[in-house]
């Protein structure tokens, strides 16, 4: 009988939880449903406050850990309830959680956390539910990051070509599968964060909607050689960041010594988003096809401007990862079902090769109902 998963992702632009239902073979996904809700402005609005406070005031945290428990909840039933099915029906969801903080770095003190009361989620449910994915690759010594590259390899891989998967959140993340069947990935830098960040600050709406605002500015050359010395961009993988280290207050000083239109700062924003993810692509040769998937596909003109920038580089036009069976809105909420699925079969989905832990482990925490 086939197994059903739930996934639950919530990224770093806070802007929505994706819940997909799926049943998995080894080289098939079958998409029974799915379910997409903005989280309401005033959670997103404490995510981003809590994420930018040091120290965290733990009262807060929990507060939000419940609330984004029972919101994560409340998708997930609508979902089952849409799609006819019952909890019994349900092997395990598979929860992200959302990133409160991400600072993998720092050895035996380096942490990533996400929060969403996994034991509200499945006491709400009813389904087992399997959350706190990155933290046994932290403790082996990886950045328990970018994890979505394992899903990556199992699905799009081929042996016939070698490829790039640019996963555009709020930060950009890369995987790359060569033909020879090695796998290696890790984040780039700043998807949509930026861009979101900025327009919020000019317009009361959540992003830049298909870039159109950007598209009237003027990318500004210096402002733009400033931005890309940011030694993260220089930094051997394995890495991994978080919109601490890719927020307004990055550039705040730089935007003052410029005066830019703020419409020129949009633009070079989306330039800074479109060159990094085309250099991270040129410098890991050869790379036959790229495919892209996360919100920042919906930004038209930073898809253009990923096209100019790989287009000069010599490589590949960016596809959509529809042309590889799956819609680029979900592969990550699919990510997180078919890690569920792999944590209660009790297999690896850690790649050591991207993250720089010790060894492949058994990523998740079980949460019975
Ligand atoms: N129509 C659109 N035009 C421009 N950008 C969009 C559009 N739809 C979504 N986005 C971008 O995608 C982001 C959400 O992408 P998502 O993959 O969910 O990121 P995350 O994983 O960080 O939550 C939004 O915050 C926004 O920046
Ligand atoms: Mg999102």
């Amino acid at each position: 009988m086939k197994e059903i998963y739930i996934g639950l992702m919530s990224g770093t632009s806070a802007d929505a939880v994706d819940a997909v239902a799926a049943a998995f073979t080894d080289k098939k996904i079958e998409l029974l449903g799915t379910k997409s809700d903005r989280l309401p402005n005033d959670v997103k609005v404490k995510i981003k406050s809590l994420s930018n406070s040091d120290p965290i005031e733990i009262d807060e945290l929990a507060t939000l850990d419940n609330k984004l428990g029972l919101l994560f909840a409340k998708t997930t039933k609508e979902l089952l309830k849409s799609l006819g099915l019952e909890s019994d029906q349900v092997k395990a969801i598979g929860s992200h959680g959302q990133t409160i903080k991400h600072r993998p770095n720092d050895f035996m003190d380096g942490f990533s956390m996400q929060i969403g009361n996994a034991s509200i989620i499945a006491v709400e449910t009813g389904c087992k539910v399997v959350s706190d994915f990155r933290r046994a690759d932290i403790a082996l010594g990886g950045h328990g990051a970018p994890l979505v590259p394992s899903f990556h390899y199992t699905y799009f891989g081929s042996s016939q070509v070698n490829r790039a998967i640019v996963n555009i959140g709020g930060i950009a993340n890369i995987t790359l599968l060569p033909s020879n069947d090695s796998v290696s990935g890790y984040d780039i830098g700043p998807g949509n964060t930026l861009l979101d960040g900025w327009h919020k600050q000019h317009f009361n709406l959540e992003y830049d909607d298909k870039g159109i605002w950007a598209s009237t500015g003027e990318i500004n050359e210096d402002f733009l050689s400033l931005l890309l010395t940011n030694k993260y961009f220089e930094k051997q993988p394995p890495k991994s960041t978080g919109p601490e280290e890719f927020c307004l207050n990055f550039i705040k000083q730089t935007l003052l010594d410029f005066r830019l239109k703020p419409e020129d700062v949009q633009a070079t924003l989306t330039e800074l988003t479109a060159i990094t993810i085309a250099k991270s692509i040129s410098k890991a040769q050869p790379i036959d096809e790229v495919f892209v998937c996360g919100g920042g596909c919906k930004n038209t003109y930073l898809m253009e401007r990923l096209l100019k920038n790989l287009r000069d580089f010599n490589q590949p036009e960016p596809k959509s990862t529809s042309f590889l069976g799956i819609d680029p809105q979900w592969v990550e909420a699919l990510t997180f079902a078919w890690m569920a699925k792999k944590r209660i079969h009790r297999e690896t989905t850690s790649l050591p090769s991207v993250t720089g832990a010790k060894r492949k482990a058994v990523l998740g925490a079980v949460y019975c109902p």
